[in-house]
């Protein structure tokens, strides 16, 4: 497989294996989305610099419970996770701003920094370029490997050697549908060995309320995060989605146990999509589907693990019990 490899300083390595899209092909996927049914835009489109600093905010709100709930899990867990770190590698899929594991790091002893190799993956080059350096100025860690792919299609990439600790963190898994996240698992299993671990971060099932209180935030900055998904369209395609025609639109789905996010036309809309040579039309009332965020059960912890032959070796929750941090093991 083609990639392409730098070497920042002797101890940051960073391989490239995006395979270069191409606008054409991202322009029929989002129509291909846009003239379905029920119309979708794929999640990965919210990520524009605007989107990412949104979330970021989103991550900061009252009512947005995951990320603070898992970071304070994530801050107390080393001293009962039964993990060997010595010469551990430690492979983070959607490592980000990688904040999450520097809370993790704080609780391991310099003699075992130094022998642990990090090998952040994540969709994003420059987010894993920077936080390498962060990481490298406050740990003395052995390595790091940045890994610039998707890990849905690319876990075949990661280091085979050595003892590994898989981390997961922010209920991303609860993105994919169950079909897909079952399979996901799956295939990391198979790519784990005897002794190696996953810890995976699952937003768990709650009240309604708090659930929708989560994806609607009294200061409109979900909304706005939902929204900005057609300028980052409008930028891509060419198309010219006004986003004051849309409102923000998400509610939990009791038989799916998940939120749905959408997006809602105020009015009767046609939208141009010009290069392709074709109008959208939207009925008011008709929505864009832009994402799901399903929320699990214990009996879906263990789920994973038997689909995907893992052991459940300990479950870490929050006082509220809103958020789990599995340890899953391979035997
Ligand atoms: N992946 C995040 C989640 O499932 C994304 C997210 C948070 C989101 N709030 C949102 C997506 C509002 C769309 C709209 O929690």
């Amino acid at each position: 497989m083609n990639y392409n490899k730098t070497i920042t300083n002797n101890k940051i390595e960073l391989l490239n294996y995006l395979p270069n899209i191409g606008i054409s092909n991202v322009k029929e996927e989002i129509l291909t989305g846009l003239l379905a049914k029920q119309k979708y835009i794929s999640p990965k489109f919210f990520y524009d610099g605007i989107g990412s600093e949104l979330f970021e905010d989103i991550t900061r709100l009252d009512e947005y419970y995951p990320t603070k709930t898992e970071k304070n899990i994530l801050a107390e867990i080393v001293t009962d996770l039964d993990i060997n770190f010595n010469k551990l590698n430690i492979i983070e899929l959607g490592s980000g701003d990688a904040s999450k594991i520097t809370l993790f790091l704080e609780q391991i002893t310099k003699d075992k920094l130094k022998t642990i190799n990090y090998f952040p993956v994540d969709i994003s080059q420059s987010a894993i370029e920077k936080s390498a350096e962060e990481l490298l100025a406050k740990f003395e860690l052995n390595s790091i490997t940045g890994v610039v792919a998707d890990f849905f299609h690319q876990l075949k990439l990661i280091p085979q050697n050595g003892k590994r600790l898989f981390c997961f963190f922010g209920s991303t898994i609860g993105n994919f549908n169950s079909d897909k996240a079952k399979k996901f698992i799956k295939n990391l299993s198979q790519n784990m060995q005897k002794g190696d671990s996953l810890l995976l971060g699952m937003d768990m099932v709650k009240n309604i309320t708090i659930l929708e209180n989560a994806y609607n935030d009294n200061k409109g900055i979900t909304a706005e995060f939902n929204l900005n998904i057609l300028n980052v369209v409008n930028n891509l395609t060419g198309t010219n989605f006004n986003t004051s025609d849309f409102e923000h639109y998400a509610f939990y789905n009791s038989d799916l146990n998940r939120i749905e996010m959408h997006l809602r036309a105020k009015k009767d809309i046609e939208v141009n999509f010009t290069s392709k040579n074709k109008t959208i039309k939207f009925n008011k009332g008709e929505t864009i589907h832009t994402e799901n965020s399903h929320k699990f059960t214990s009996e879906n912890i263990n789920e994973f693990a038997d689909f995907s032959n893992l052991s459940v070796k300990k479950i870490f929750v929050d006082s509220k019990e809103w958020f789990s941090l599995v340890h899953y093991l391979k035997e």
